[in-house]
């Protein structure tokens, strides 16, 4: 049997597909440039019959010279060389020379020169670098060679057929015409590569070394060279054009991090810390400070050779393609804290652009963003602007009740925020910048569609009012409009004294303990209005709701209560630590709202923990009757 015919055939098959890969001509070329090309390529195809002829070999390699020849003078006289209708016939033309050379050679000779070749050191390199950034462990297509047993084993034993390149995938895919060409999307592998391939295939596919050994840990050797430097940082000073930390990391974090980043980032490229690109991936460094000629990053993201970066449909902008350009130009230097912190960190996130930017207007500004913001939120409910705001001086209300019901709410607002400041010791005014906004609903139907178009969730059946405070942009309560004075409800006043407590406990995006938040405002309000029959009822809640309390240890940890339960067992355990002093109860939520943990919060002010605190609380009947907590096993 003869390799020889085999290779042959595989290169007749990378002729055809070299005139398949055409492209439109660049349009820098003249008419009468691309007249002379199109004649060139018929002359070439011309080429095929003379290789046929074993008498005809100089002929043929004459007119390739010339093809050639005229081509490299066309590319230089159109002042683009890299013209692709050029580069492609010159390609045509390298592999008609590889068939001419091959038809010389004797037999034998390719198949030895197939097994003469290393695996390790000629074969792998070219499948690291190309291939395996899609079929290492992220097997595109189902397929997965990042070793060499999964290369023999690939395609049910057709990826690799030992001896006969013309029957092996992976040589048919390099040559492939259009989507099915590998690698996919990318440019082609050189002429000289795909035919080492295929020598190395008709040689036998040989390979003495351990076959389960990762293909990247074969051809480490030569990374670990530039892998095991140290990565030297430059820290910019200040007179670059370009910033790494304004204007390249917010595109690597929005059009990069997602494929490479965690445990297995593709092609063993980090972009997580400014240090890891650096480092670089599978094929070493890929920024060479300075030098952006020999800079894989840039090869890939600026040049989009061979392959494009970002893979998929994603684009960069010319600036970024600019910038970063300029920043390796420049010696890749690091503005930024620290080259280890993520560079996510790097990047403000848009709350943050947006809080900035909110921190730069003046509180006048800042009322009439909040204005804007509220309206805007109330007509993606109704679909109508709201018919009339009611200013207060701490707080703006608007809803769908007559507008004197709306200046009521807004004085029992300003009122609250009085109270709430001069207990917690806090001048400023408003307590919120730009003033807290208040949706008052007439109906249960528009405040759950309030609820549901601009929180996107359901609001629970029991729920009459809530809070929310998100960034400078959402700070907000929504109140069920309900009689001022009831006995099944706080009341209207109570109502806004409790929400409005809350809203001052979650300023500045401060999580507090959940019962804490609640809590407080409803503690508060019953000391106004102490006969409320609503109170006593609440009391009474908490205290069925503790009947079921398992760990005692658990009453003051996040999470252990429903939404609906944590009124009532918040308004009993504050009322509670109230009644053994206001003074300390605000001391330890000023310890709270300064950054303290509960626990640091609670030493601190009542020297207990909060078991201790927990234990007392239920040892002191405060919750109502209860009996002893249940025995554990039936
Ligand atoms: C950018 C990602 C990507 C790169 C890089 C890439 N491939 Fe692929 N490859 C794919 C995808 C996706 C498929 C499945 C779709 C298809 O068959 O076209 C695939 C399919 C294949 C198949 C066919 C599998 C089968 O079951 O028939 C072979 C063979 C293959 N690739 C070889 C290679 C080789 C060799 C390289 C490097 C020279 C390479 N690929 C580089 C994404 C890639
Ligand atoms: C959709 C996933 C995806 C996105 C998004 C993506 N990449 Fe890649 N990247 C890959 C894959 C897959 C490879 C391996 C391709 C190959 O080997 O042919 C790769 C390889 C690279 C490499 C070569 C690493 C080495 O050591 O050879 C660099 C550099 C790179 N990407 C930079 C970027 C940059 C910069 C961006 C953003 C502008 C980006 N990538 C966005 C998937 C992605």
């Amino acid at each position: 049997m003869s390799h020889r015919l085999l290779v042959c055939g595989l290169l007749a098959f990378l002729l055809v597909a070299g005139g398949v890969s055409l492209r439109p001509a660049h349009a820098a070329l003249t008419p009468d440039q691309k007249k002379e090309i199109e004649e060139i390529r018929k002359e070439l195809g011309k080429v095929q019959a003379l290789i046929g002829k074993k008498d005809q070999h100089e002929e043929a390699e004459k007119l390739l010279t010339e093809a050639e020849t005229k081509l490299k003078k066309i590319g230089k006289d159109a002042g683009d060389e890299n013209n692709k209708l050029i580069t492609g016939l010159l390609r045509q033309i390298e592999l008609k020379k590889t068939a001419l050379a091959r038809r010389d050679a004797p037999a034998k000779g390719v198949a030895a020169a197939g097994a003469a070749l290393s695996f390790e050191k000629e074969i792998a390199p070219i499948l690291v670098k190309n291939c395996l950034g899609c079929h290492d462990d992220t097997a595109s297509g189902g397929l997965k060679f990042d070793t060499f047993a999964s290369l023999a084993a690939g395609c049910g034993g057709k990826l690799v057929v030992p001896g006969n390149p013309d029957a092996s995938i992976l040589t048919r895919r390099l040559v492939a015409a259009g989507e099915a060409r590998m690698p996919k999307g990318g440019k082609a592998l050189a002429p000289d590569e795909i035919r080492k391939i295929a020598t190395w295939i008709a040689g036998g596919a040989k390979f003495a070394g351990n076959k389960d050994t990762l293909l990247s840990e074969l051809t480490a050797d030569a990374n670990a060279k530039v892998d095991n430097t140290p990565v030297a940082i430059a820290t910019a000073t200040g007179s670059e054009k370009v910033s790494f930390q304004r204007d390249i990391a917010p595109f690597m974090v929005n059009l990069c991090v997602n494929c490479h980043s965690g445990a297995n980032p593709r092609a063993g490229f980090s972009l997580e810390t400014f240090e890891k690109l650096m480092k670089g991936g599978r094929s070493g460094r890929v920024v060479l400070p300075g030098n952006t000629e020999d800079s894989r990053l840039w090869h890939l993201v600026g040049k989009q050779d061979p392959i494009k970066m970002p893979q998929g449909q994603a684009l960069i902008t010319r600036t970024n393609h600019t910038n970063l350009r300029v920043w390796i130009e420049e010696g890749a230097k690091f503005d930024g804290p620290d080259p280890k912190a993520p560079l996510r960190s790097l990047v403000p996130t848009e709350a943050e652009l947006r809080a900035a930017e909110l921190a730069k207007l003046s509180p006048e500004e800042l009322v009439n963003r909040r204005i804007e913001r509220a309206t805007s939120l109330w007509k993606k409910t109704t679909q109508e602007a709201p018919s009339t705001i009611a200013q207060g001086e701490q707080v703006m209300v608007l809803g769908n009740v007559s507008e004197d019901r709306l200046k009521q709410y807004a004085a029992w607002g300003d009122d609250a925020a009085k109270q709430v400041a001069s207990i917690f010791k806090a001048s400023e005014t408003p307590l919120w910048r730009g003033k807290l906004a208040v949706f008052v609903f007439s109906d249960r139907f528009t405040y759950s569609e309030f609820v549901q178009t601009n929180e996107a969730r359901e609001l629970l059946p029991e729920i009459q009012s809530h809070v929310r405070i998100r960034d400078p942009e959402d700070a907000y309560l929504c109140l069920m409009d309900i009689p001022d004075d009831t006995t099944d409800s706080p009341g209207a006043p109570g109502m806004v004294l409790a929400q409005v407590t809350e809203a001052f406990l979650q300023r500045g995006g401060k999580t507090l303990p959940e019962w804490v938040s609640r809590g407080t405002g409803l503690a508060l309000a019953a000391r106004n209005d102490a006969k409320n029959e609503y109170y006593r009822q609440l009391g009474v809640s908490a205290g069925a709701r503790l009947q079921t309390l398992q760990k005692p240890d658990d009453l003051l940890k996040d999470g252990t209560f429903s939404p609906a339960d944590l009124g009532p067992v918040g308004y009993s355990l504050v009322a509670y630590m109230l009644r053994q002093g206001e003074p300390q109860y605000v001391q330890f939520v000023s310890a709270l709202l300064a950054g303290k943990t509960l626990d640091e919060s609670l030493k601190g002010v009542y020297n207990a923990d909060a078991a201790k605190v927990a234990a007392s609380y239920l040892a002191s009947g405060a919750a109502g009757p209860r009996n002893a907590p249940r025995k554990k096993g039936k």
